[in-house]
């Protein structure tokens, strides 16, 4: 579908880039011609996945430069971001993916619990694009920004509730930014992914199997997401074939948000011998 050459030149920041879903855009802008930097909190964890990715890249020559930042932290982001600038003089293209999560009632949760959550989804969102943008604004330089959120942000999630309301606010954020900062030639997208396997989404919302089956009974599609086809998705979005596309967000989740929304979803378990019963019963009527 893309030509070898989409994201050629273009420097790529992925926040949480050394695993799951961050690290299947990276790998995949780097096939695509990208230069990449990947951030996260675990320096061994980044420099293991730069390693690999370095290693399966054509002619092992892909560049890929990690550095350690708690996006928490708006010192550590700004350190972060001009260690990326000094390495490679530019940085055309941001993705908000760095994410923090777990299930649990609310009326459990801490303070602390509220913060671990809220600091890394909407406050380290925030920090990071706010610093970049200054940085693209005051140099004239266009730019895109993609934050990866999900459908929740706008139906709200009973059990996630602080991840829920900081996706809601970075889903504000993508929409407020578009407007704003178009005229600085900077494009705001976000994805809003259903249920795509990682370890670290797995291990804090589905730690049993009875959970991770249900994740799958809840898609029409009946299946999880291929981490190729966010990828995928993501690569269109930053390149410059989506131009046009500015303060979207485009849902890859099988179906699975509107399945929970419809009234009358449920009827996908009656038989087609319940349905002709059904019917003669209605028709008597
Ligand atoms: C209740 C919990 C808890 C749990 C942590 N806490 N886990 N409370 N239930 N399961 C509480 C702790 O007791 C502590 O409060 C506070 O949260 C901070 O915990 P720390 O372990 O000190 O936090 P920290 O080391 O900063 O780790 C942050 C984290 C952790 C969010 C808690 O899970 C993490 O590092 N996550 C990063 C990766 C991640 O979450 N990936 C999944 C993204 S998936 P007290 O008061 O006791 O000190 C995703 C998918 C969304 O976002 C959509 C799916 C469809
Ligand atoms: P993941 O592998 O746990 O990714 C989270 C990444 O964020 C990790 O690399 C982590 O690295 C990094 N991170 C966490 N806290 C950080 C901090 N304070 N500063 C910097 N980096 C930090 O989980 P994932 O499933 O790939 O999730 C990726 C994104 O997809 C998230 O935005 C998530 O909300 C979204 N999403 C996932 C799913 C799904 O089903 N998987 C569904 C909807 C949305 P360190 O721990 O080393 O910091």
């Amino acid at each position: 579908m893309f030509q070898d050459d989409l994201l050629k030149e273009k420097v790529v920041l992925v926040t949480g880039g050394g695993t799951g879903l961050g690290r299947a855009m990276a790998e995949r802008f780097l096939q695509l011609g990208a230069r990449l930097a990947i951030c996260g909190r675990r320096l061994d964890v980044l420099n293991q996945t730069a390693q690999e990715m370095r290693e399966a890249s054509p002619n092992k020559r892909g560049e890929i430069f990690p550095v350690a930042c708690d996006v928490r932290d708006p010192a550590q982001v700004e350190a972060m971001l001009d260690g990326v600038l000094g390495h490679y003089g530019r940085v055309d293209i941001l993705v908000n993916n760095a994410a923090g999560n777990f299930i649990s009632p609310t009326e459990r949760l801490s303070p602390r619990a509220v913060d671990a959550v809220v600091g890394i989804v909407l406050h380290g969102t925030l920090y990071v694009s706010l610093d970049l943008g200054k940085r693209w604004i005051a140099s004239g330089q266009s730019g895109v920004m993609l934050n990866i959120v999900t459908t929740y942000a706008w139906t709200g999630s009973a059990y996630v509730v602080p991840s829920a309301v900081a996706k809601a606010g970075v889903l504000a954020l993508t929409r407020s930014l578009a407007v704003e900062w178009a005229q600085y030639a900077i494009r705001q997208v976000a994805i809003a992914p259903g249920p795509f396997p990682t370890e670290g989404a797995w291990s804090r919302l589905a730690p049993t199997p009875d959970l991770a089956d249900h994740a799958i009974e809840r898609v029409p599609l009946r299946r999880v997401g291929d981490k190729s086809e966010l990828a995928n998705l993501a690569a269109y979005l930053v390149s410059d074939y989506a131009g046009y596309i500015n303060g979207e967000v485009v849902t890859i989740d099988g179906g699975e948000w509107l399945q929970g929304a419809g009234e009358f979803s449920d009827l996908r378990t009656v038989t087609s011998e319940q349905w002709d019963q059904l019917r003669d019963l209605m028709q008597k009527r």
